[in-house]
């Protein structure tokens, strides 16, 4: 490689945030995930991008490549992974990267507005199972592979309980409340380990999620969800740890 490629690093700068370090986005082409994929990549990280449209997953791919070290793409449908998927894809970051220091979780499912009554049992199912327990069969595959690593976080993102606790919001709306309690009970049972557990609940952001709920023009208080991708870099960094056990509710 020229020395042109490879410009050396200004000592007097400071390393940035996530330097070689391995993070795993879910939902990295869903709105948040891909802003914070970038963001992560800005900051020194090798990304495992995990979605479950490959040719959204292969655009994504550019722009993180462009940001930072080249990502890995990792095509998986939350609804119908086993323990077993994710015990392989925890194998596979391990012998292809080495490594794995992070898990950001921003994969979500929510069909829209529906009263419960009339909600298709199958549909209030696939909410529970996206939203809470592939999440934490996830989590739970990669805790081994986390736990070699110096430093490392596993970030929730969840939405304000006081608006999708209420009524329509439906299985996405309780698996809110769920992982808000999974937030702090896997800190107290990780609390000798190196391991952070923390919640990231950003303000609303103007994605396809917002917009089963929201009609687009009329929603003034969302923003850009790029707004939020540098709180994620934060909780995944050694700064997380202000946050260890806790939901963060940042500005935007
Ligand atoms: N938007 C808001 O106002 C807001 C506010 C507070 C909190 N949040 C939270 O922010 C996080 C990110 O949401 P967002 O607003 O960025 O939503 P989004 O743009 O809809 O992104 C969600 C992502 O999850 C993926 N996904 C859904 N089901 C999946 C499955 N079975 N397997 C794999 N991936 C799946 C989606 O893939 P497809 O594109 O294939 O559907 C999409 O890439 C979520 O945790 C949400 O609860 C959002």
């Amino acid at each position: 490689m020229s020395d042109a490629a490879a410009p050396a690093s200004d000592p007097a700068l400071p390393d940035p945030a996530l330097k070689d370090r391995v993070i795993l986005v879910t939902g990295a082409h869903g709105g948040l995930g891909a802003a914070a994929s970038v963001a992560c990549a800005r900051a020194g990280a090798t990304v495992v991008l995990l979605g479950r449209k490959v040719p959204k997953l292969n655009r994504i791919y550019d722009a993180v490549a462009a940001a930072g070290p080249e990502p890995l793409l990792y095509p998986l449908d939350l609804e119908g992974a086993s323990a077993d998927d994710y015990a392989e894809m925890a194998e596979r970051i391990g012998s292809e990267l080495g490594r794995l220091d992070g898990v950001l979780h921003c994969a979500a499912n929510f069909a829209g507005l529906t009263p419960l009554l009339q909600t298709d049992p199958a549909a209030f199912a696939r909410a529970i199972h996206v939203n809470l327990t592939a999440r934490w069969w996830l989590t739970q595959a990669c805790l081994p592979l986390l736990a070699k690593a110096g430093d490392a976080a596993v970030v929730f993102v969840l939405d304000d309980i006081a608006r999708v606790g209420n009524a329509f919001w439906g299985g996405y709306g309780l698996a809110q409340h769920a992982l808000s309690g999974l937030v702090g009970m896997l800190q107290s049972e990780l609390a000798g380990s190196k391991i952070r557990i923390s919640g990231l609940q950003p303000g609303p952001m103007r994605t396809p999620l917002r917009a089963k709920a929201y009609v687009e023009e009329g929603d003034r208080a969302a923003r850009d969800p790029e707004a939020y991708a540098e709180a994620c870099v934060t909780l995944l960094s050694p700064a997380g740890a202000a946050h260890r056990g806790r939901i963060w509710t940042p500005a935007a």
